[in-house]
């Protein structure tokens, strides 16, 4: 894979105009462009179709949990907007994550479409284990946790995880190279964390094994977006 195709930027915008704008200055310097829920649930389905228009295939962000069914219902629904990859939380258990997958392959076959990667998001970059213990309950080391639920996302089926890098070694080591880790809460060298708790360099990330990055405001926010862009391409270039 080239470098430019490992670097996912976020499209964490309100409007299908700045989306655009993104993606217009973005496409040269970023493989993959991310829909979260602040822009799908801005302007719909049509923000899929803006970024295959202008990129390819997005990955959406849908992190979904919920009982298997409706999940399944909504896997489908995505699969048929044309998705490069799309997630659903892997604490939402392997039946939830298997449905999902499943609902994924059969509308894919049944529309003529590729289908989508289908991602377990294991425990947010924005939680440390402090907050995961008292707000959440659970007792286990965050690492641990992390390597509990990218193993049940395997065993339900699912094509990889979303984790940090500072997890990604032992995921790979637990579930094998294949089994693909997409990394947010990166941050080059000088960046600031916003609220990020488990940052790592994008030079790191690759070298921790991260298939995927996702940079997303050290880019957006960045005077020259493209520039940014194209510094941390060249930066995963070099590992
Ligand atoms: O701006 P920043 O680089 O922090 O953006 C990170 C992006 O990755 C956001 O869109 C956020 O929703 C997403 N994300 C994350 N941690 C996860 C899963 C997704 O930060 N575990």
């Amino acid at each position: 894979m080239e470098p430019r195709e490992r670097l996912i930027v976020p499209l964490d915008v309100s409007t299908l105009a700045e989306a655009e704008r993104l993606v217009t200055d973005l496409t040269q310097h970023a493989g993959l462009f991310k829909v979260g829920l602040q822009l799908f649930h801005s302007e719909g389905p049509e923000v899929i179709e803006m970024v295959k228009r202008l990129s390819g295939a997005p990955f959406y962000d849908s992190k979904f949990l919920d009982i298997p069914n409706t999940v399944a219902g909504a896997a489908a629904a995505v699969t048929r907007l044309g998705l490069k990859m799309f997630n659903v939380h892997a604490m939402g258990g392997k039946a939830m994550m298997a449905a999902a997958r499943e609902a994924a392959e059969c509308t894919a076959a049944a529309m003529g479409l590729p289908r989508p990667l289908v991602l377990g998001v294991t425990v947010v970059t924005s939680m440390d284990e402090n907050t995961l213990l008292e707000e959440c309950g659970v007792g286990r080391p965050l690492e641990d946790q992390v390597l509990h639920l990218a193993s049940m996302a395997q065993q339900a089926g699912l094509d990889g995880v979303v984790a940090s890098a500072l997890e990604t070694p032992a995921i790979k080591e637990e579930c094998g190279d294949s089994f693909i880790v997409v990394c947010p809460g990166i941050r080059p060298i000088g960046t600031s964390e916003d609220d990020q708790a488990r940052t790592v360099t994008p030079r790191l990330a690759r070298e921790a094994g991260a298939d995927y990055i996702v940079v997303g405001r050290p880019i957006t926010s960045a005077d020259d977006p493209a520039k940014a862009a194209q510094r941390i391409v060249e930066e995963l270039g070099n590992v």
